[in-house]
This record gives C-alpha cells, structure tokens and sequence, in this order.
C-alpha cells in the first residue's frame, strides 16, 4: 500500500526543521515506551517533538492497519456508506486519513485526543489533503474516557489507544464508542498482548449489542482464547525516504502486524471463513490456515484439480476472507 500523496508531504512539512537528530532520539523513545505493556499514568506524546516523531514513524503504519482492516469490511458491508466519523484518542489522525480514502461517503468527522499538540500537527498534516473531510475534520481536545458530549457518528475508531488505558477504561471506551457510533472498528499492535486487549473489546462489543463484522466469521469464543497464538494480519506499506532515515531502515517497505474487529448495529453478513497466515503457495498446492464459522481453525489443502477455486487459492493473501466473497454477495 502507498500512502495518500498528500499526507507524505504533509509528514515532510511537520518534520521540516526539527532537527532529525532530534527525532530519531523521540523515535527511540517512543518506541521502547510502547513495548512497556503498563497503561500510561501521563500522556505518552509528551512533547511537540514527541508528536512529530509519532507522526513520521508510526502514522504510516497506523494507517495501513487501518485502512486495510477497513478494506476487508467494506468487502462484506459494499452498501455501507458512513457520512460521519468519530476518531478516538485519534493523534494525528491516521485513522482520519484511511477512513477517508475508504469511504469517500464521509462529509464530516472529529478527531479526539487529550494531547493538544498531536491535534495541532494532525490539523497542519491535513491542510493539504484531498478529501474534503479530512480537511474540514474537527480537531478536539478530550479524553476518550468520557465520551458523552461527544458527536455522533456512523463510523468510530479506536485505533492503537486501549494500550495507554487501563483495562476497566479500555471496556469503558469501547461500550461508549457502541453508545456513540453504529460501526465501530478497534485496532491494537498484532502482539499477544493487542490481541488480548481485541479480544476484551471484542466481548465489551457483544455485549453492547453490536454485531461483528470482521474479521470474525462467527461471534462465538475465539478458537485462540485460551492458546499461545494470536489472531493478527499483516499490512505491507511502502516506506517514505524520512521514515526510512528516521528509523535507519534498509528496506523500502515496512510490514505492520495488526489485530482488529469491526462491529456494527445493524447486522452485516460476515465472511465465510478468515486467512489466518500467509497462504502457503507451491506448485500445483495451497494450504490456507481459516477461521471457520464452526468456530475452528481448519488447514484447508486446495490443489490444482480443483480448477477455479484453486486460481482463486493463488490470489489470496493473509487476512483475506476465504472462500472470497464477490462483492454484493452475503
Ligand atoms: C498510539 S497513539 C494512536 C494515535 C492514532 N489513533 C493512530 O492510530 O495513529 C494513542 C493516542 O491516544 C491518545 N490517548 C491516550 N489516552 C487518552 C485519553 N485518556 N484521552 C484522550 N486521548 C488519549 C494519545 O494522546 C495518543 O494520541
């Protein structure tokens, strides 16, 4: 995936200026404070440079989870056509941005953060973009924990936040966000650790009534509640020439891990079966891992006699639904 056009420039304009020594060392640092799986007792954007830095290395990233977990949603849920969006704890607005290219049906959206400073930069970032709505977004200050005069809206995000809260104020977030939004997608690291928050907002999700929509085939226990492994995709983004330099990368793309669930009020048709790992492809065999409906996690071997379905075997990736669904088709 490339990122919009605009939103590299916009990142090259934030960053012009600050010193790359300077945003290496926040990079550095924000890097080893988001390993530390304890919630946040003070802002972790703790500074403007902190903001810049965040924004140069992760907005990429963040915005490829999202944008590709979304893609996967409207797959299922073509006639969904949100006009509104609500991005919590949404920085500098990397959900914003994905949201837009998605669903070019937004008109209006309002990020939140506590941290004045990544609304700033994400206002500044958005200046040039070419979706209306990512220009005209309201930028708010707010904690995401009280989300009662918030505005509401057909699409909420939760993206990469629920590690900086505690666990009651995650489960918190997330039942409020089902009070405010009719869909709402959370999206964590693809750690063992995000997975477990996931699988927590997952439960928060049910319970409020939602129904899920991706990437889960079936809204019964998770078949990897209680293993060593963890539901996670994988989101390939090509990298920009100063995330390359700020991270004193070598490869021109980075690999972002992300685990996600999407849930909405009104029922969409979910996917027949999830991709789970990156589809092993040999000559004349593909093996797919899929989360089945049956609430099992089934090896299935597609060989080459079986004529279409294995040339749809060969186009398939990691996190894709499997069989395909043709859009339209439930
Ligand atoms: C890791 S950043 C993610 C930003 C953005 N959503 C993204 O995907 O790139 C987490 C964001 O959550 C915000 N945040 C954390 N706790 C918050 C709270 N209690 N109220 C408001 N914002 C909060 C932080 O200020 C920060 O901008």
């Amino acid at each position: 995936m490339d990122l919009p056009v605009e939103l590299v420039e916009g990142l090259e304009r934030a960053c012009a200026g600050v010193p790359e020594r300077q945003l290496a060392a926040s990079v550095e640092r924000l890097i080893s404070r988001y390993r530390d799986p304890r919630p946040a007792a003070s802002p972790i954007l703790g500074s403007a440079a902190d903001v810049t830095a965040y924004a140069a290395y992760r907005m990429p990233a963040t915005w490829a989870a999202v944008r590709h977990a979304l893609g996967q949603f409207q797959e299922l849920a073509p006639d969904f056509r949100p006009r509104s969006f609500l991005d919590i704890g949404g920085g500098t607005g990397a959900a914003l941005w994905a949201a837009a290219e998605a669903f070019p049906s937004l008109t209006g959206a309002v990020v939140l953060d506590q941290v004045d400073e990544a609304l700033q930069l994400g206002r500044r970032i958005a200046v040039g973009a070419e979706p209306d709505v990512v220009r005209a977004a309201v930028w708010r200050r707010g904690v995401v924990t009280d989300l009662r005069t918030a505005d509401r809206a057909d699409l909420a995000a939760i993206s990469y936040v629920l590690s900086e809260l505690s666990p009651p104020d995650q489960a918190s977030v997330v039942e409020q966000a089902c009070v405010v939004a009719d869909a709402v997608i959370v999206i964590e690291p693809g750690t063992p650790d995000g997975h477990r928050r996931i699988l927590a907002a997952r439960e928060t999700l049910i319970t409020a009534g939602m129904s899920l929509a991706a990437p889960c085939p079936h809204q019964d226990t998770c078949p990897l509640a209680d293993t060593t492994d963890w539901c996670h995709f994988s989101a390939r983004i090509t990298r920009t020439s100063l995330h390359r330099r700020l991270k004193g990368a070598e490869l021109g793309h980075e690999d972002e891990k992300f685990s996600y669930v999407i849930a909405t009020r009104t029922p969409t048709p979910r996917a027949p079966g999830r991709i789970l790992r990156h589809p092993l492809k040999r000559k004349g065999l593909v093996t797919l891992q899929v989360c089945t409906p049956t609430n099992a996690i089934t090896p299935t071997l597609i060989s080459k006699r079986q004529g279409e379905t294995y040339r749809h075997a060969r186009d398939v990736q990691w996190g894709d639904s499997w069989p395909p669904v043709a859009p339209g088709v439930s």
